[in-house]
């Protein structure tokens, strides 16, 4: 039992207040959209259901997201309701700049005016690509009205002379490889194509994955959708029921703020630890539940995690990709398992209408090496970890899943680069006094110091180091990381560097303690030092004078709450404007 009662259907729909009518204005509406050929009942009262896509050939991950439309309309039109394709903002991970996570909350903004200012009745959220997943989340949760999340699936498994080849994370490993002199920069180019071997999003647990599994877990997606390869036959399938399940939706008037709620989040939350999800999950979940006004911190993250094996073995934690995820059952799998360790809200609403334990309580895994016994789990305890100490007042995060165990608790002197250009320029510089005992600690990088908060945090090692044959050091900075890097690294350190978080006035020399078990993150200078130090600070990030870049610095908020703008937070419902004619 879920609590949520239905409501009485037929009734009038708030598309009716632009189509229901026999007034100019109506007339108006109506009339121009005629030019398309729509036959005169499609405005009779029906569901009008907008199908919110990223498609974008520069959004190489939602390239084929037209094709997955069309089944979606098929869906629709089936149960009755009306859909009209809209394009909406859509950011690529692989090719934004400066970072697409400078664009996530405009997206969110643009969508959210997008749904509340058109004739909708309903919204199928179209995404898959990194920040799109969370940005249509947050608008439509802003909007609250009725909406399903159809994910664009990820790529094939990439295969490169016999080995798997996972997306993003292979990058970074033949990146290394190449400084390390183990492979050639003629084997890196001949690499290239055999990462990307199909449509779809990126083929590890990175953060499109781990975001297609969030809105799965928080049940704004039809069950088992996450890991459906994106060329596989069974995507578009489930395209098209999630087009008939949305016009039940609108008739039943199931909206985002009835299935997230604070439940459905500690769902997600136990879920993330389960698959060994991308940090960025932090931030984005954040973001949506200030949407949706519930309170989830980093303490929930830090509490709920701390419980959760990490069963799924995919990279970058483990050892396998999506394929072979969805091949083993995907999501619906690590949801029973959850349920079975008592780890889920089995109540929690979903938008099929069932709770999230009735539709999984029934599921098989067909592979315990992809999706393995809690006995054999990757990390007994998976999750995010919430590091906080004077470095981080306000926490900062690792996914120790990825992490290097002997470095987990480690102390080491620190070598400060002071911004993203700094580091590039003495990397490399063979006189640079580092090894492998030390602590990289890279500044101004968060929301506002690196507008956006760019995936610099996992940031490669010094050549000399990487000779050795050393692959991992712990690096802290207030930048996130890819959701398919690895490694000992620290992220998200809060208050950032750029208006004055501890991390500003990290002098390299200083030794640092980090204590993943006892969530400590510690620079060993006195009290007084720090807030002498503290006292000195002055900002090196440019203020933009101009354009959306000036209101992303006004308004952006810290990552420890998921870095939306200040006044996006909250919901604001769907309430129809005036009209202007
Ligand atoms: Fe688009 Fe990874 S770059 S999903």
């Amino acid at each position: 039992m879920t609590g949520f009662v239905p409501k009485e259907w037929p009734r009038k729909l708030r598309s009716q207040e632009w189509f229901g009518g026999t007034s100019r204005d109506h007339i108006y509406h109506r009339s121009w959209m005629k030019n398309q050929g729509f036959p005169g009942d499609v405005f009779d009262g029906r569901p009008v259901i907008g199908i919110l896509n990223t498609w974008s050939e520069l959004t190489p991950c939602n390239a084929h997201l037209r094709d997955l439309a069309e089944r979606v309309k098929h869906g629709i039109y089936e149960a009755g309701g009306f859909p009209v394709e809209v394009p909406v903002f859509s950011a690529a991970e692989s090719s934004f700049r400066p970072t697409a996570m400078m664009y996530r909350n405009l997206a969110a903004m643009a969508v959210e005016e997008v749904i509340r200012g058109q004739p909708m009745d309903g919204c199928v959220l179209l995404v898959g690509c990194d920040k799109t997943t969370p940005s249509l989340m947050m608008g439509a949760a802003s909007c609250d009205i009725p909406s399903i999340v159809v994910t664009g699936g990820p790529m094939l498994n990439g295969y490169f002379r016999g080995e798997r080849v996972g997306s993003g994370t292979h990058l970074w490993k033949f990146s290394e490889a190449v400084k390390a002199g183990e492979m050639t920069q003629a084997e890196f180019l001949e690499a290239e194509a055999s990462m990307s071997r199909s449509p779809g999003s990126c083929n590890t647990m990175g953060t499109a994955s781990t975001m297609a599994s969030m809105a799965e877990a928080l049940g704004m997606a039809l069950s088992g959708n996450a890991a459906i390869p994106a060329v596989d036959s069974r995507r578009r399938a489930m395209a098209q029921v999630s087009g008939r399940r949305i016009v039940q939706m609108v008739k039943d008037d199931l909206k985002p703020s009835d299935i997230m709620t604070r439940q459905a989040f500690e769902n997600a939350i136990r879920t993330n630890g389960a698959i060994g999800g991308s940090t960025n999950a932090v931030i984005h979940l954040l973001a949506i539940a200030g949407r949706v006004g519930i309170d989830i911190t980093l303490d929930d993250w830090d509490r709920l995690g701390r419980e959760v094996p990490t069963i799924v073995n995919l990279m970058p934690s483990g050892k396998y990709l999506m394929e072979e995820f969805f091949y083993a059952g995907g999501l619906p799998v690590v949801i029973r398992r959850l349920g079975e360790a008592g780890l889920l809200h089995k109540d929690a609403l979903t938008v099929s209408g069932q709770t999230a334990w009735d539709q999984v309580k029934d599921v098989q895994n067909h592979n315990e090496d992809v999706i393995r016994p809690v006995e054999q789990a990757l990390a007994s305890h998976g999750g995010i970890a919430v590091l906080k100490g004077n470095l981080a007042p306000k926490g900062a995060v690792i996914k120790p899943s990825a992490a290097s165990p002997h470095l987990l608790r480690h102390r080491g002197r620190a070598v400060v680069f002071e911004d993203i250009d700094d580091y590039k320029a003495r990397i490399n510089d063979e006189a640079l006094d580092i090894d492998e005992t030390c602590v990289m600690v890279l500044k101004n990088c968060g929301p506002k110091g690196y507008p956006g908060m760019a995936e610099v945090g996992n940031m490669g090692l010094p050549p000399k180091v990487l000779r050795k044959g050393i692959t991992d050091m712990v690096r802290i900075s207030d930048a996130r990381m890819s959701g398919t890097a690895y490694g000992t690294v620290i992220l998200h350190t809060s208050p950032e560097a750029a208006v004055g978080g501890p991390l500003a006035v990290v002098r390299s020399g200083d030794m640092i303690e980090v204590d993943v078990e006892a969530r400590r993150l510690h620079l060993d200078i006195s009290d007084t030092e720090l807030a002498e130090r503290l006292a000195d600070f002055r900002s090196r990030a440019p203020v933009p004078e101009g354009g959306y870049a000036h209101i992303f610095h006004a308004h952006v908020e810290g990552a420890d709450t998921g870095a939306d703008f200040d006044f996006l937070r909250g919901c604001r419902g769907s309430a129809v404007g005036r009209d202007s004619h």
